[in-house]
């Protein structure tokens, strides 16, 4: 950790450099811990999830599903792609075990890319099942990249299912990792249910406030803490420990 280099940045524990954060959250994350990733497009929401959880020791738990529209080069370093989810009982115990005793963390990219408009129905009944995959799942982990895919429900109008699931998720200890470009689709029940939060620097007012009630902090606060930051600059919120840090793009 560096000195802070301005008083912009007063109310923040301190300044990481990239490695330094993907080291000092892989620290932090506790198994069955939700994270958001919030900003505009382009600004690197999945190319910092893909640091993250290939980040060594992680995802802190049997194993991980992606659930994407597409392949996404962020994650394309992340175990390997599938067409279905879950594989039989039996075969998923077997890969888990074989996964622990190679030491390799076990995960999975559910990434279809529709060819036509009807692959969307087999696409939107996949990943509904994943979600209710996970709602029995202990010990689990999934990543959304791009929530709007799921949530809108203009695309596969999953919200539901996902605020429902977030909240159960966090009782079984199963953690999720999601990005949005728009706080309308963050599920409701992150609110309460997310312990970590990266925002990248944004001038709309009703998002800030919105990411202001889900990290318990005044939204002026957040706003001058953007001041003076990068366009790839983020900032991550520790909310149990209530600490804030700057994580520099370079
Ligand atoms: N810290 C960084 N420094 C420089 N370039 C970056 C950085 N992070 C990401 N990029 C680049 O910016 C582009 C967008 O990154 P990424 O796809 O991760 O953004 P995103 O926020 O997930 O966007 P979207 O919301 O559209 O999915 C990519 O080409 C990526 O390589
Ligand atoms: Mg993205």
């Amino acid at each position: 950790m560096i000195a802070l280099p301005s008083r912009n940045y007063e109310t923040a524990e301190g300044v990481f450099t990239r490695p330094e954060f993907v080291a000092e959250f892989g620290y932090r994350y506790k198994a069955g811990q939700h994270v958001i990733l919030f900003g505009s497009t382009g600004r690197g929401k999945t190319s910092l999830l893909g640091e993250i959880l290939g980040a060594p020791g992680m995802p802190k738990s049997e194993g991980l599903i992606t659930t994407q529209l597409g392949p996404d080069k962020a994650l394309a370093h992340l175990g390997k792609p599938v067409k279905t989810w879950p594989p039989p009982e039996v075969i998923l115990k077997a890969m888990v075990l074989d996964h622990k005793d190679r030491g390799v963390p076990f995960i999975r990219r559910y990434q279809p890319l529709p060819k036509k408009p009807e692959d969307f129905i087999a696409i939107r009944r996949q990943t509904s099942r994943i979600l209710r995959w996970m709602f029995g799942r202990s010990n689990w982990t999934l990543a959304v990249p791009d929530l709007q895919i799921v949530t809108d429900p203009g695309m596969q109008g999953l919200g539901k299912e996902m605020d429902q699931l977030i909240l159960t998720m966090r009782k079984r200890g199963s953690g999720a990792f999601m990005d949005a470009q728009a706080p309308r689709w963050i599920p409701t029940s992150c609110r309460d249910n997310t312990q970590h939060v990266i925002i990248w620097p944004t001038r709309n007012e009703d998002a800030i406030k919105t990411l202001g009630r889900i990290i318990g902090v005044d939204w002026r606060e957040i706003t001058s803490l953007f001041k003076g930051m990068g366009y790839f600059d983020a900032i991550w919120v520790d909310v149990t420990a209530d600490e804030f840090f700057v994580i520099r793009s370079k």
